[in-house]
Formats: C-alpha cells, sequence, structure tokens
C-alpha cells in the first residue's frame, strides 16, 4: 500500500532529563519534520529495558518525556505520538527480522560494547538486541528519513541493511521494507559535554555540571555554560585544542538557527567570558518556551495517556499492514488467501 509522499520516523528513550544536545540534535528536528512530511514519534520504553531500571521511574520518566516533546512542539494533530510499547507489531517485527540480521554484526556495535563494558556485573541480552528492535520501530511503518544526532548513525546503517537484507531474502530485491535514510542536522549533531568537550553530551556518561537538561532553571544554565571548560588561548575560533570554544560555537549556531562560520565571525572580538555569557542567554532563551510549557502538560496524565492512546492507534494502523506483508512473504502463519476465505 502506498504511504505518503515523505515518512518520517523517530525514536527517544524515556530518561525524562532530557539534554540539549538531545533537543538540537534531535526533538528540534522532529518540531520541524510536521511541516515536511507524517512524523511519527515513538517514545521506547522497551528500549530502557536493556539496562538497570526501575518499573515506577519508568512510568514517571515516560510521562515527563512525552510532555517534553509536546512543549517543544509536537502537535498530536499533525504528528503521530505514541508508547513503543502499545504497538505490540514492534516486538513481533524484532524477532521476524532476526532472521535477517548477523549475530556478529551485533556484537561489534559500538553501543553494546561500551554498555556492555560498562555494565560488567549483568549484561542483559536485549542490549544485543536494541539494534533489531530500533530497525524494527522504524521498518514497521516503511518510513523515509529517521531524524537523529551523529551518535545513531551505526543504528541506522544497521537498520538499512536489514531492511535490504529482507527484500533481497524474501522479497525477490522489491522494497517491501522502505530501506531508510539517516538525517542529522547540519549543526548540532553532537553537542559536547561541557566539562568534557572530547565527550558527547549524554544522560549516563557525562558529567552532571556539563550536561545542560532541557527543564534546568536559567539559573543553572547560565551557571554550566558560564563555567565550561575551554582552552588557555583567547580566540572564539575552531580549531586544534579548542573541542570546548567550539562546541560553544557550534550550540550558538544551532539555538540561532545560522552556521558556525557566522558564529566565529561575529563573534571574534569577544574574549572567553563574553561569549559564554551570550550563548548562556541564548540557550536560557531557547529552552525557556519548552520549560514554561511543560509543567501544565505533565500535570496532566491523563491527558498525556489520551494523546498516546491515540497515537498508538494511528501507529497500529499503519504496522499491521507491514506485519501483514512480512508474515506473507516469510511464511508465518496462514497464507493471506486462506485466512482471508474462511
Ligand atoms: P536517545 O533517547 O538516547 O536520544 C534521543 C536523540 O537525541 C540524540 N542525541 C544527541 N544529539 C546531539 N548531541 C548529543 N550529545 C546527543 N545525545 C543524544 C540522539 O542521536 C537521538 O536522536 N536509540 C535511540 C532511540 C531509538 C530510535 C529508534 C531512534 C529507538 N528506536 C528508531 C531513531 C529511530 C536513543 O537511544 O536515543
Amino acid at each position: 500500500m502506498a504511504g505518503p509522499a515523505l515518512r518520517i520516523f523517530s525514536g527517544i528513550q524515556p530518561t525524562g532529563r532530557k539534554h540539549l544536545g538531545n533537543h538540537i540534535g534531535a526533538i528540534a528536528q522532529y518540531v520541524t519534520s510536521q511541516e515536511r512530511g507524517e512524523g511519527i514519534f515513538c517514545i521506547v520504553d522497551l528500549h530502557a529495558l536493556t539496562v538497570a531500571y526501575d518499573p515506577a521511574e519508568l512510568r514517571e520518566r515516560l510521562y515527563d518525556t512525552t510532555a517534553i516533546l509536546l512543549a517543544a512542539g509536537l502537535d498530536p494533530a499533525r504528528c503521530i505520538l505514541f508508547r513503543q510499547s502499545d504497538v505490540r507489531e514492534h516486538t513481533e517485527l524484532t524477532w521476524l527480522l532476526s532472521s535477517v540480521t548477523e549475530l556478529g554484526r551485533l556484537e561489534r556495535m559500538h553501543q553494546f560494547r561500551d554498555k556492555s563494558d560498562a555494565q560488567r556485573r549483568m549484561v542483559r541480552a536485549g542490549l544485543l538486541f536494541y539494534p533489531v528492535l530500533m530497525a524494527a520501530d522504524v521498518l514497521a511503518y516503511r518510513a523515509h528519513e529517521v531524524p537523529v544526532g551523529e551518535d545513531q548513525r551505526e543504528h541506522v546503517e544497521l537498520m538499512r541493511d536489514v531492511a535490504d537484507n529482507f527484500n533481497r531474502r524474501f522479497a525477490g530485491g522489491e522494497e517491501v521494507l522502505v530501506v531508510p535514510e539517516l538525517r542529522m542536522p547540519e549543526v548540532g549533531a553532537r553537542i559536547m559535554d561541557l566539562q568534557d568537550p572530547t565527550r558527547k553530551m549524554s544522560t549516563t556518561g557525562a558529567s552532571e555540571q556539563g550536561t545542560v537538561y532541557v527543564l534546568d532553571e536559567p539559573k543553572a544554565i547560565e551557571k554550566k555554560v558560564k563555567s565550561a571548560v575551554t582552552d588557555s588561548g583567547s580566540a572564539v575560533r575552531r580549531g586544534d585544542g579548542k573541542e570546548g570554544i567550539a562546541n560553544l560555537i557550534e550550540i550558538l549556531a544551532a539555538v540561532r538557527g545560522i552556521g558556525p562560520a557566522e558564529v566565529e565571525e561575529s563573534s571574534a572580538s569577544m574574549r572567553y567570558g563574553e561569549f559564554k555569557a551570550l550563548v548562556a542567554e541564548a540557550v536560557v532563551e531557547y529552552l525557556a518556551p519548552v520549560r514554561e510549557r511543560y509543567t501544565e502538560l505533565r500535570e496532566d496524565e491523563r491527558g498525556l495517556e489520551a494523546v498516546l492512546g491515540q497515537g498508538a492507534e494511528r501507529a497500529r494502523a499503519i504496522a499491521s499492514g507491514t506485519l501483514a506483508d512480512v508474515r506473507e512473504l516469510m511464511g508465518v502463519g496462514a497464507p493471506s488467501a486462506i485466512a482471508t476465505s474462511v
């Protein structure tokens, strides 16, 4: 069945404490996707089970994330926003796709190696399967584009190969599963930790002081940006050994919607202190509307459930069609010709 001209899918973990990297690298792209095509956005609670977690907290964080996405500008009238576990097609498709996914490839994935190193005591089997579930998320919707930050590149490459393997093995090369394109923002695809600009800003690995959260108070944002680690030089310019300043340039460019070269030009005469103050102010302004709308949205859990429920229904209607095709081609379940005639 033909879908829309441009279908865009992305997923986000329900960690609740979404940071500036998530916002610039991904959420801002989700919001603009709504103008460009059919946006489908999924809060991936099943992916969150691949590391140690607390069940009650998972529910809370899921609502936090839903409210953040709505506050950032996702409009349920213009996109589909839903919770992954509400649409069971994702888990079924994960299993089906495992038959065209090579184990060695999963074992070599960066995320698996990094996270399993960090969790010596108990590496969950789900962590190995994480990328297959992610492939299923996207492929179930035959999405054309996947807006993500740089850290998801390897995952998108894998899902492209999985789709391709499936099409060759089961569909005679026909694009039954759409091979999706990676879409990264030109500026801000990899925002770095403010305290350690050689590491990406992240909820898990990075430093608390180096991570600006979307819901941080303006004062906290100011403090974090103003105490960002820089170098001993004085030029507001990118270059070797200038990762800290380069990161701030990138952040300012992203929140202003301009290029980094333009930032360098307009800030050429500034000292680091002055430049940091400028970046802090811009980030505060950038995140303020999200924080302001968030509180009211977060209070209304029934309202959030209603949004997610409607989203899941619309998502299921699309995913179930893909699953029917995949099952048929894979020889799983009753053949459709017989199933529809009895
Ligand atoms: P998650 O929840 O870790 O991150 C959400 C999005 O934020 C981007 N991101 C960043 N962008 C720029 N700079 C950073 N420092 C930074 N940190 C994070 C991520 O690239 C991501 O786009 N595996 C995914 C969730 C997922 C998914 C999917 C994504 C599940 N299924 C299907 C796309 C399609 C993840 O953990 O995202």
